[in-house]
């Protein structure tokens, strides 16, 4: 086997098969093999888009680079690093890279190349990087994927290992001419169009400085953008109960319902589960010292006010009268009054998914939908449609 890393993929296969990944499987490729590489890493850098040695091709990949990646500093996973070039590029645009490649040869170029640097590398599989929980802004692959035994997981493990916003930066290609090898984009983008919310495909065959000559093959980088991850306030609402009535908080200067009756209720913080919330809710708004054992789940609802409000989760507790102690109004500023209600007979001046979620636990609901349609109000309105959906579902055999 050659100890030459030529400039292209393609010539780094023997004559025959052609196209090993159409007719015999991946485990016919010599770039499969570990050795390979590690026989390679020593001259790797003699090609001009591999070492970058040449300042006008490293300042054609450090201006694309510099496109791909965020602006501002960003935590980039590069795949396949190889003797680290990139990674160099990425780490002096303000990025913290971490390098991984399977050949210790390549991975000890690449410490070199960023010794001093933000940058951390690790001699493993590009298919199942070992980085624990850790999540990157970017994950950066170059002629990597192509050679790899099953780009389709291999794209799947890598997205899971994107942080919310997160993107895939794949340079791959198609090389040589009469028996090319790679992934043409159009395949790469069907592999990659079910993980992303938007990809981007960007041909670089026509620049030859990327190469250090001119090239007719195809050559290009997707770009994978991933769907920022959906999130929640969840909220928290005590449903007080003293025998046939519970307690509700008349809501008063707050900006969001005021006036109208409400459990008392809060948001849950970052780190809180929902019971340390409730009980520090309660404390705050009605004085009650409740602990984990005076508190049981009633329901949960995802709710949503009237358009443009956001969507919530909101879980419902509920408490005896007398846990925790006498209940008192500690926020005058936003309650104008504490006043026990009959549960089969709540007055209407209420917020309507609060209404909602009392109703439905009177009827025996766990897990209910409350979703405002534009132009209902905020305040429970006994003449309009009800927006409550149970999703209790029936039980098997029930
Ligand atoms: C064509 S070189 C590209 C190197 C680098 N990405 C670049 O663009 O300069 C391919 C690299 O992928 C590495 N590699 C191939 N298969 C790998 C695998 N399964 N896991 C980790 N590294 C792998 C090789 O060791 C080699 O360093």
């Amino acid at each position: 086997m050659s100890t030459d890393a030529p400039a292209d993929p393609a010539s780094q296969l023997p004559a025959e098969p052609a196209n090993p990944r159409a007719d015999q499987g991946e485990s016919a490729l010599p770039t499969a093999d570990a050795a390979y590489w590690e026989a390679a890493a020593a001259s790797f850098d003699d090609e001009p888009d591999h070492g970058l040695r040449d300042p006008a091709v490293r300042a054609a990949w450090a201006a694309r680079l510099r496109s791909w990646l965020p602006s501002a500093p960003a935590a980039v996973l590069d795949l396949g690093c190889g003797t680290g070039s990139l990674a160099l590029l990425a780490a002096e645009q303000g990025h913290r890279v971490t390098g991984v490649d399977r050949s210790p040869r390549m991975i000890a170029q690449a410490r070199g190349k960023l010794a001093g640097r933000d940058a951390a590398f690790l001699v493993a599989d590009a298919a199942e990087p070992p980085v624990g929980e850790q999540r990157f802004d970017v994950v950066l692959v170059r002629h990597v994927l192509w050679a790899l035994p099953d780009p389709a997981a291999a794209l799947r493990r890598w997205a899971g290992l994107l942080a919310p916003g997160g993107r895939l930066v794949l340079v791959e290609g198609r090389w040589g001419e009469a028996e090319p090898v790679g992934i043409p984009a159009g395949e790469l983008t069907d592999l990659v169009g079910p993980l992303a919310a938007r990809t981007r495909v960007e041909h670089l065959s026509h620049d030859p400085v990327l190469w250090g000559k001119e090239v007719t093959d195809e050559r290009y980088v997707l770009i994978a953008e991933l769907p920022r991850r959906h999130t929640e306030v969840v909220d928290v609402h005590l449903v007080l109960r003293r025998g046939e009535e519970v307690l509700l908080a008349r809501r008063s200067g707050t900006g969001y319902a005021d006036g109208l009756l409400h459990a008392p209720s809060g948001h849950a913080e970052d780190g809180e589960d929902v019971r340390e919330a409730m009980i520090r809710e309660a404390a705050e708004e009605i004085g009650l010292r409740l602990t984990p054992g005076d508190l049981r789940v009633g329901l949960v609802m995802q709710h949503c006010a009237p358009p443009p409000a956001r969507p919530r989760i909101g879980w419902f507790f509920e408490a005896e009268y007398g846990a925790g102690g006498e209940p008192w109004n500690r926020e005058p500023d936003k309650c104008a009054e504490l006043a026990w209600h009959r549960l089969d007979a709540l007055p209407d001046d209420m917020v309507a998914y609060c209404r909602a979620g009392l109703d439905g636990l009177r009827a025996g609901h766990r897990f209910l939908l409350h979703w405002h349609r534009p132009g209902d109000a905020v305040a429970h309105d006994p003449s309009a449609p009800s927006r409550a959906v149970s999703l209790d579902g029936a039980r098997p055999g029930g």
